[in-house]
């Protein structure tokens, strides 16, 4: 397994002031052990300061990431934000191309191909998302939606580019649902993933990436995905949002990475 990466999606959820709160409990309980791993904060973009602030001050290897961001660097875009603004309030990572982004806010494969290429042009690391929805994974065409997604996110990037990008695998329909994928669906969607990626950029830059599965990941059921040759950590929803089940997960990842 490569180095994992544990990484908290907050979403929508957190005040500021209860930002603080939850990165200070987090960081309070991180344990040497943890440099194992890449442990990353993702909560909504007007908490970023905040929440770097409280992990600076810490001295933390905690990390913090942006949910979103637009792939030009300033302009008359309302209501968007931009690569150097994060760069400006601690972030070095960043999620790209969310399901909920997708089929919510309208983001198309181009708009996640732009972004990618913007992050990783300003030496940021993008979590790419890819996922297939409930009928798709019925049908039949699941490995071939999930891989043209992948392919779509990466087109016109080099193997160095490729090095600042992760992708999560988060199949729809076990995000939030309390369902998730089986360990052999999330193997075998990550295992694909990765032949994708080396057709893409080659096979070292495509053994370096790390493949992350998300969606319904909890302290319960971690272990056999952690376990997984393919899967290299966690993009984690609700249970980022409970300071003993996070902890717990990343103890989990601290012990399949040795
Ligand atoms: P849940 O862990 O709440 O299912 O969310 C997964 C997810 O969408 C992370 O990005």
């Amino acid at each position: 397994m490569k180095r994992p990466i544990m990484a908290g999606n907050w979403k929508m959820n957190m005040t500021p002031a209860e930002s603080v709160v939850l990165s200070q409990s987090i960081s309070n309980r991180y344990k040497g052990s943890w440099d194992k791993v890449d442990v990353v904060l993702f909560p909504p973009s007007i908490d970023l300061r905040s929440v770097f602030t409280v992990l600076d001050f810490d001295k933390s290897l905690i990390e913090v990431g942006a949910q979103n961001v637009h792939w030009e660097p300033s302009g008359a875009y309302t209501g968007e934000i931009s690569i150097p603004m994060l760069k400006d309030v601690g972030c070095t990572w960043c999620i790209v191309g969310h399901s909920e982004r997708r089929s919510m806010f309208g983001e198309s494969d181009m708009d996640v191909n732009r972004k990618v290429i913007a992050l990783t042009d300003a030496g940021m690391n993008a979590i790419v998302c890819v996922g297939e929805s409930l009928a798709l994974r019925e049908s039949g065409d699941a490995t071939q939606f999930v891989c043209d997604q992948v392919k779509a996110a990466l087109a016109g990037l080099d193997a160095q580019e490729a090095a600042f990008v992760s992708i999560a695998y988060e199949p729809v329909w076990a995000i939030g649902t309390g369902q998730t994928a089986t360990p052999e669906q999330a193997q075998q969607m990550a295992s694909a993933i990765r032949s994708t990626v080396a057709d893409l950029v080659g096979q070292e830059a495509a053994d370096a990436m790390r493949i992350l599965y998300g969606g319904s990941m909890k302290p319960a059921n971690a272990e056999l995905f952690l376990a997984c040759p393919d899967i290299d950590g966690g993009l984690i929803g609700g249970a980022a949002l409970k300071v003993a089940d996070f902890v717990e997960l990343v103890n989990q990842a601290v012990a399949s990475a040795r």
